[in-house]
């Protein structure tokens, strides 16, 4: 079937390049001279058009000048808007799941919407696979400032935060050193320590914490203590939101209905133990969402671009159910059902995690030798 029109959707966190892919997929359409329309924060667009006063918005040329290197997305994204388990009212006053996807195919084909480009990460790929199962001619492209989506090398935003991450980390050596303090640095990520474990070691941390090896704090403190001892007085700490000591869970703030849990909270426990423990002053940095805002470095505009223009080509090719993947130099088709329902987190024995072993970037899993 020949497109004429097709409807981009930008869902989960924002991460930097979703305004690249925006650009790109406009452009790409129009030469083709297809119509492309953006649905407003997610689904919500379809799901509940009375909120906007215009739920889905024309992308024209206009629309997408100069967007580029902009943070954000245009169309808006939401977390809590998954129409596999959208929130709703129950009886009693409480909130509850409902699925609402039959809905999101049927809006799509009153606003004669022929495919769909589905712009996100795991949640969002989860999703459009269940739309693909339903009819929908759909594309995935992977975006989290995570890296945890399998089947692609990288997603886009990854090195945008990996990059900010750094600088901050670069900057609290000076003034770590110079109060001869503990600086515990708090990443996102997830259950994956991706950022973590790059930006740790691109910035020189001495202690780098993943959700992928389990810490034991005493040998952290241990390892602040030998430094000391060699007239190290400082140490820089990367820690990753979702590591965790060895017999404890990650650090969860809560769980609310229609939503992925949220964790946040490694970083302050392990700063307080630490203080404890070593009786020296320690402070903690949480980086949070300053690595999801901004705009995409080079790197990510290049992805992202290469990314936009990919998922219209499958499109015009009649590819439908795929997630565009880079596989350097080139950019692949995976199907959605490969890359949903699992986390890419960080392989224990890849070269990265072995070059911080070779290094002295201790990860707290082994019992230090006696200095
Ligand atoms: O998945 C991207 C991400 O930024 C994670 O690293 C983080 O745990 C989560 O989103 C935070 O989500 P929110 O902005 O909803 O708190």
């Amino acid at each position: 079937m020949s497109i004429r029109r097709i409807a981009i959707s930008t869902g989960g966190g924002d991460a930097p390049g979703l305004n690249a892919v925006i650009r790109s997929v406009v452009v790409a359409s129009l030469n083709r001279g297809w119509e492309v329309v953006g649905i407003r924060d997610g689904y919500s667009g379809l799901l509940e058009p009375e909120r906007y006063k215009t739920p889905l918005i024309k992308l024209d040329r206009e629309s997408v000048r100069g967007i580029t290197h902009l943070g954000g997305t245009i169309l808006g994204t939401t977390n809590r808007g998954n129409p596999m388990r959208y929130p709703k009212l129950g009886p009693e006053g409480s909130l509850v799941e409902v699925d609402r996807c039959a809905e999101v195919v049927e809006g799509l084909k009153k606003k004669e919407i022929d495919a769909l480009i589905s712009i996100g990460g795991d949640g969002s790929m989860e999703i459009a696979a269940r739309l693909f199962d339903l009819g929908v001619r759909v594309i995935g492209v992977p975006k989290t400032i995570d890296n945890d989506l399998d089947g692609t090398f990288v997603t886009f935003g990854f090195d945008s935060a990996v990059s900010f991450a750094t600088e901050c980390i670069d900057r609290l050596h000076s003034t770590a050193e110079a109060h001869q303090r503990v600086l515990v640095v708090e990443v996102m990520g997830r259950y994956a320590g991706w950022i973590a474990l790059h930006a740790g070691l691109a910035g020189t941390a001495d202690v780098i914490l993943l959700p992928e090896i389990p810490y034991q704090t005493e040998a952290v403190a241990a390892k602040i203590r030998e430094r000391n001892a060699h007239g190290r007085n400082f140490t820089i700490v990367v820690v990753a939101e979702g590591a965790h000591p060895s017999g404890a869970a990650a650090s969860v703030i809560g769980q609310e209905v229609g939503r992925a849990e949220r964790l946040g909270g490694a970083g302050n426990r392990l700063t307080k133990d630490l203080e404890q423990l070593c009786g020296q002053e320690a402070r903690c940095v949480v980086l949070g969402h300053l690595l999801r805002g901004g705009g995409p470095n080079a790197t990510d505009r290049l992805i992202s671009l290469r990314f936009g223009a990919a998922a219209v080509r499958a499109l015009d090719q009649g590819k439908s159910g795929v997630l565009v993947a880079l596989d350097p130099p080139h950019v692949r088709y995976i199907p959605l059902s490969e890359c949903t329902h699992r986390c890419k987190t960080v392989p224990i024995d890849c070269d990265t995690v072995q070059t911080c072993r070779d290094l002295g970037v201790y990860f707290g899993d082994e019992v230090l030798a006696a200095s």
